[in-house]
């Protein structure tokens, strides 16, 4: 079966699918995009994650390929068209086609949207999160619109390189105070001695992840004490526990940061338990 991919307006084989050289997504980075879990056929989290799509779409004055209802027929058609059971699926808004030139082009130049979707061994995934995964720190040389979830995502992949490089799976950010930001595409938390949840604010440095969203709910609704603050590095590594969190991801625990074992140098209690109960918590579109 060849894969299908979404290309303004059409439904073309992923391998011959493709957008035009003056795309401003390709010229530029001047677009945006999203990435949703698909567990057992169903999108996760469709209403949170095309709530941060207009968002990142407004505040960059990029108008939006097409309404929500047909947005979301397109998303269920590639899925089902690549028979993802279990995986993600990927779409992307960019300002459009134009003759390059900075500056925005004219009024009523359409948006680009494309929309992919693949499938994700998820027990992979539950394996790897029983073992945790290992950290390095790296300086957040980012802009500081990180809020809006950009295609701009340069310092993202030479960190994530650089944890490669290094044996591991993420990278940190860490700003210039030495606190904490965030993965390269993951939220960062940390598990205090005494058992609180701590995540930085999401009002500046980081993107506010869906699956952060719904780890507040969850928090709130088991009573477990959230602190939304930053946290340095080194407190992080001297933390109790630690653990990322994406629509990827879900959470996975961190057992290393920059070659050092976080407390038991196991994924802990808490990651263990967010990660069980975290699809209690999500949203499943039909
Ligand atoms: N990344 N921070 C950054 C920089 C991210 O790129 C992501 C998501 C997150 C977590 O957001 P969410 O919980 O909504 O997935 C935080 C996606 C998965 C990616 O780029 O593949």
């Amino acid at each position: 079966m060849s894969r299908i991919a979404y290309v303004n307006g059409q439904y073309v084989i992923h391998a011959d699918a493709s957008v035009h050289v003056e795309d401003r997504g390709y010229q530029f980075a001047d677009g945006v995009y999203e990435v949703c879990e698909i567990r057992d056929g169903h999108l996760v989290d469709e209403r949170r994650h095309l709530d941060r799509l207009d968002r990142s779409l407004r505040e960059l004055r990029i108008d939006p390929p097409m309404d929500r209802g047909p947005l979301g027929v397109v998303l269920r058609e590639v899925v089902a068209r690549n028979r993802v059971r279990n995986g993600l699926v990927y779409l992307q808004v960019t300002r459009g086609v134009a003759r390059r030139d900075h500056a925005f082009p004219a009024a009523g130049t359409p948006a680009s949207l494309v929309v992919t979707a693949r499938s994700v061994n998820f027990a992979a995934s539950d394996k790897g999160a029983e073992v945790g995964i290992k950290v390095i720190t790296v300086p957040d040389n980012r802009w500081e619109r990180v809020d809006i979830k950009t295609v701009g995502l340069l310092p993202n992949v030479l960190a994530k390189q650089a944890a490669k490089e290094a044996g591991a799976k993420e990278a940190w950010f860490v700003d210039a105070s030495g606190h904490v930001t965030e993965g390269s595409s993951t939220n960062a938390w940390i598990v205090t001695a005494d058992g609180k949840l701590v995540t930085r604010s999401a009002e500046s440095g980081i993107l506010r992840g869906i699956t952060r969203t719904v780890l507040f709910d969850l928090a709130e609704k088991e009573q477990l004490r959230i602190e939304e603050r930053a946290f340095t590095r080194e407190e992080a590594m001297g933390a109790r526990e630690a653990f990322i969190s994406s629509a990827t991801n879900l959470v996975m625990p961190v057992v290393m940061i920059d070659g050092q074992a976080i407390g038991e140098g196991t994924p802990g209690p808490m990651s263990r338990r967010l990660r069980e109960r975290y699809h209690a918590y999500a949203e499943f579109s039909v």
